[in-house]
């Protein structure tokens, strides 16, 4: 362990959704991979023991990529578990003993955004907190006015160097990826601007629906689900100068000044929908305005950016689960083959996230034997199964090593919000779709005229 290593790993959350999808597993893998050999805390309210927890991590593992034996017999070895209220300074006493001799905690609160403040007070009074790295889950607020009091409340405890704000999307093989394809190439960086660029187009589509998840979705809704980070950290990604260097803040700088020159979305420039079947949903209001899809328009004011729309939409209950990037170049500037359809005139690069992970640029070639026709093809760049490390391990590994490179600064949340900020709730009208379609129609009137989002 090196000085700066976390010394223990505690979990706020243990007995909740996200430590059963997600944290059991990376904490498996982080073990079958020895990259984690230090005391394993789960806190939690639950009224529950530590085999109770136990059980608990065997059947998010069951159902959940599976049990590796000797590395679960290891996470039961190095587990323990408190059990209380987190408003109440028992609780922290308690961790505190649980922590024994670890001077350098991480502390990981997979927990609604309403008990950071607590938390992080309790930590900080209990002695739990000196030396400590804090990771905090999304969602970083609900607005621009909250995420800005929640950063107050946690750096009143907490200095930012040791505050890991986590966005799994950005612990992604393909999202890490786009990095290294937009910077460690030569080619790209004389296109990648206005003068070449047309649109860039994003689709997050999930064919399936909130999955219980009713309650939490009807005080999220797409927009601040998804579009407000992930998708907000691929446009960033996309669209960012290159770093001056490849420290944390030098990519963390470039981020915010690109989200900084992103004009604030007005109302027409987003579409919501609402699949059919919403409202029926456990937890959802019967009469509920909350969105299940939507598409952005947004504008970079920036020498490089400017005028070109970057377009996004993200949905649930859409036709296929797919995450994509298109970046679409002009049009050559003659159309020498009459019989080229219109929809073939563009070179795109296509960046595909999910299912698996593809880089190709597409392009016309001619139709064999065929006077005046063409045919669109692909040129691979890169085209491989989706990365086996899960982004809850590999950002939590990070976070142990001190390494905040993958985390948000406060600026940038808050910076991301201010994006959105100004169409959440109900300002726009929520128009219905039916499920296994494309959302609603509305989302074309995004797009220039005769256009079409890429065929997916
Ligand atoms: C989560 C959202 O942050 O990301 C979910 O809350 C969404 O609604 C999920 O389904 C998508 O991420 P992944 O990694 O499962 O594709």
């Amino acid at each position: 362990m090196t000085p700066t290593q976390s010394d223990a790993l505690v979990f706020f959350g243990a007995t909740g959704d996200l430590a059963y999808k997600k944290v059991f597993p990376a904490l498996q893998h982080l073990i079958q991979h020895g990259h984690l050999d230090v005391p394993i805390v789960g806190v939690a309210k639950s009224g529950w023991n530590l085999s109770q927890l136990q059980s608990r991590a065997r059947d998010s593992l069951a159902t959940h990529g599976g049990v590796d034996e000797p590395a679960f017999s290891k996470l039961l070895e190095r587990m323990k578990y408190v059990d209380g209220d987190y408003n109440d300074p028992a609780t922290f006493a308690q961790l505190r003993a649980a922590l024994g001799t670890a001077k350098r905690p991480l502390h990981y609160l997979a927990i609604p955004p309403s008990l950071f403040g607590a938390v992080a007070q309790h930590l900080a009074e209990s002695g739990c907190a000196q030396d400590a790295r804090i990771v905090v889950e999304k969602p970083f607020g609900r607005d621009s006015a909250s995420a800005h009091e929640l950063n107050r409340i946690i750096h009143d405890r907490f200095e930012e160097h040791r505050i890991y704000r986590i966005d799994h999307y950005v612990g992604k093989e393909p999202v890490l990826n786009l990095l290294c394809f937009r910077f460690a190439n030569r080619f790209l960086e004389p296109i990648w601007n206005r003068h070449y660029i047309e649109s860039v187009r994003i689709t997050m589509a999930e064919n399936f629906g909130v999955e219980g998840r009713g309650g939490f979705y009807e005080e999220a809704g797409a927009i601040r689900d998804v579009i407000q980070n992930h998708l907000l950290q691929v446009v960033a990604m996309l669209a960012m100068e290159p770093p001056g260097s490849n420290s944390p803040d030098g990519v963390r700088d470039e981020k915010v000044k690109v989200l900084n020159a992103i004009h604030p979305l007005a109302p027409e420039d987003v579409v919501r929908g609402q699949y059919h079947g919403y409202r029926a949903e456990r937890g959802v209001a019967h009469d509920s305005q909350v969105e299940t899809f939507a598409a952005v328009k947004l504008q970079i004011d920036s020498w490089r950016w400017a005028g070109v729309p970057f377009l996004i939409r993200a949905g649930k209950r859409l036709p296929k689960t797919v995450t994509e990037v298109i970046v679409r170049l002009h049009s050559p500037p003659q159309r020498f083959f009459s019989k080229q359809p219109l929809e073939h005139t563009h070179n795109y690069y296509r960046i595909r996230f999910n299912p698996e992970e593809i880089i190709a640029l597409g392009a016309v070639v001619r139709k064999e034997g065929e006077e005046d026709e063409i045919k669109p093809v692909e040129l691979l760049a890169s085209q491989q199964p989706i990365d086996e490390v899960p982004p809850y391990a590999r950002l939590l590994q990070a976070a142990m090593l001190g390494d905040s490179s993958l985390f948000s600064r406060s600026d940038i949340v808050e910076a991301q919000w201010r994006i959105v900020d100004p169409i959440l709730g109900d300002v726009t009208p929520v128009h219905f779709y039916d499920p296994g379609t494309w959302g609603p129609r509305e989302a074309n009137h995004l797009l220039a005229e005769d256009d079409g989002w890429q065929a997916l």
